[in-house]
């Protein structure tokens, strides 16, 4: 391709901001051959433009900024590990990340501590066991989430391992792909429960089939533009049926489209949804043919539910004999040592496989029946629970203020606080899934949560203190919608029995079987709206 021909966006310098003009001049990728060379000098080496550039090789600065520590996310292609990987993961983490991995709610891990020196080495041995931390940030396509179950999931239609594999081949370190307007993000699943999140990524591959030529063909709807942070969109249908082994073509034609037509002038308005919001499905649509050519228009949807990416328990296979072991990692945080144990049980045990779920979560897969009490009985499995009680068992949590630069409040402890609190004094028999973040950038997906908590300050007598914004009622899957706000600001120490009473109020209003979003979109927001007012009233 020429220049010109994947530069369209270049001819109009207006419309670009900032960074889009040192884009133009350096690429993304550049920068981690750079640190390769320049690491060993330390952080000084690195002006403050090359730090910008760290995303595209999955670095952040951590907080604070300055002191030459950095945060590193490493891309879990639809969350499969094998047992070399989980323990380069550990190693790296005792070696230079003071014992700590997070897994986030993107399948990926994150390391935190990293001093500057250690980043060539920490690329080498990531590349050595075929992981790698370039574009798990930056404008560049992101790490695929999918199924965790891909290849042994009873309720997928399809193995879907060799098409994120062929899809990661694809975009990574691919320079038609490496200054896209924003972060892009795709999920691939075939699971009928929705387990990759399809409505909030840019861009989603969900289960389907289609009847051609007198045969059933299963394959895959296309989602477009979906994203959270502070103005979440839910993806759209495009009007297109996609087999297996077209999925490549699809999203290097979607991904072109977005690097082409993309906003680029305001970075908070840059994301594909802003696009798709714009165009519509159908113009939208019109485009993707233009490149990649006739396709079949769409067959039947087969997702049934939502799952919402939780497989704590023992649960059988689709290969008889065989079970996965789904197991609580509170808040997604685990250190080095349980990792290795991990996958020392995953060796034992199954066949040396870990997988990351985008509830924070992981799993042992391929566990015969003949080896579970063995494993069930591993002391690990006392902390690492595959029977979480509730609160704790469907909590999401973001990195918040301990590392992160843009937080505005403390959130992993918090939300440890919040949950074991609620399971020491509410009684629930129905999951409600709680999710924080630190500040509005959705990195803990709270929009998603039956109760989402954001971090924000309030003035009090005593000075700024830590208070959240508590939203209600949100999901995915069919019937998808974001939770409310509710408004009020609650001051930390207040959210635990704050959210109790709304729990109970749930409990003694809901109908049989209705999930707490169910309740709160059939009461309505107002109803939960007057039940804060009064609570937030009685011990102002
Ligand atoms: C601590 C370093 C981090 C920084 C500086 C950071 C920054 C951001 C920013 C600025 C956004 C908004 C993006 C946008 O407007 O498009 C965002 C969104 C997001 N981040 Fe992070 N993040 C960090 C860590 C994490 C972690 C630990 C996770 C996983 C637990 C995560 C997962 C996400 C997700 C899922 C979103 C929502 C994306 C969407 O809009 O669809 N991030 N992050
Ligand atoms: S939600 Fe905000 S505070 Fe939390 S990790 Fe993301 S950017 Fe940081």
């Amino acid at each position: 391709m020429s220049e010109q021909q994947i530069r369209p966006w270049e001819t109009d310098r207006d419309k670009l901001n900032k960074l889009e003009l040192v884009k133009l001049e350096r690429d993304g990728l550049d920068i981690i051959d750079k640190i390769r060379k320049l690491a060993h000098q330390g952080y000084g080496a690195f002006s403050e433009e090359d730090l910008s550039f760290f995303k595209w090789a999955g670095i952040y600065e951590q907080r604070p900024k300055g002191n030459g520590l950095f945060m590193m996310r490493v891309r879990i292609p639809s969350g499969v590990l094998n047992k070399e990987q989980a323990r380069a993961l550990a190693a790296i983490s005792r070696d230079y990340g003071r014992d700590l991995v997070d897994v986030t709610t993107r399948q990926a891990v994150q390391f935190h501590w990293l001093p500057t020196e250690c980043l060539p080495d920490v690329f080498d041995r990531l590349e050595a066991v075929g992981l790698f931390s370039y574009q798990a940030c930056g404008d560049v396509p992101r790490t695929i989430v999918g199924n965790p179950l891909a290849g042994i999931d009873p309720d997928e239609l399809i193995d879907t391992r060799p098409i994120v594999r062929e899809l990661e081949q694809h975009f990574l370190l691919n320079r038609e792909y490496s200054n896209l307007p924003r972060k892009y993000k795709t999920s691939v699943s075939s699971n009928i429960y929705n387990t990759g999140h399809a409505e909030i990524n840019d861009l989603a591959f969900t289960p389907a089939s289609k009847e051609i030529e007198g045969e059933e063909v299963i394959g895959f709807h296309v989602w477009v533009g979906g994203g959270l942070s502070a103005k979440p969109y839910l993806a759209q249908q495009l009007d297109l049926f996609v087999r297996p082994e077209e999925v490549v073509k699809v999203a290097s034609g979607v991904t072109t489209i977005f690097r082409d037509y993309g906003y680029r002038e305001k970075r908070h308005h840059a994301r594909l949804k802003f696009l798709v919001a714009d165009w519509g499905a159908e113009k939208f649509l019109e485009k993707l043919i233009e490149r990649i050519g006739p396709m079949p228009k769409k067959g039947t949807d087969r997702t049934v539910g939502w799952n919402a990416g939780y497989f704590t328990g023992v649960h059988k296979q689709k290969q008889p004999g065989l079970n996965y072991v789904g197991l609580l990692l509170p808040v997604g945080r685990i250190s080095a040592d349980d990792l290795d144990e991990l996958a020392r049980l995953a060796e034992q045990y199954g066949n040396g496989e870990l997988r990351t779920c985008n509830s924070q979560n992981i799993l042992i897969p391929n566990v015969p029946d003949e080896k579970l009490d063995g494993l069930l009985t591993e002391p690990l499995l006392d902390k690492l629970t595959p029977n979480p009680r509730t609160f704790i068992g469907h909590a999401v949590s973001c990195t918040g203020i301990e590392y992160c630069n843009l937080a505005i409040v403390e959130t992993k402890a918090r939300m440890l606080a919040i949950a074991n609190w609620l399971d020491e004094n509410v009684e629930l028999d129905t999951p409600i899934r709680l999710h924080i973040n630190g500040c509005p950038n959705s990195c803990g997906q709270q929009q998603i949560a039956d109760i989402g908590l954001q971090g924000a300050k309030v003035k009090t007598e005593q000075g700024m203190i830590e208070a959240f914004d508590i939203h209600v009622g949100g999901s995915l899957g069919p019937d998808p919608a974001f939770n409310k706000r509710l408004k009020g600001r609650i001051p930390a120490e207040r959210v635990a029995p704050v959210i109790a009473h709304l729990i109970e109020y749930y409990k003694a209003n809901r109908q049989p079987d209705e999930k707490f979003h169910q309740f709160v979109r059939r009461v309505g927001h107002e109803v939960l709206q007057t039940q804060l007012d009064q609570i937030l009233a009685t011990t102002a």
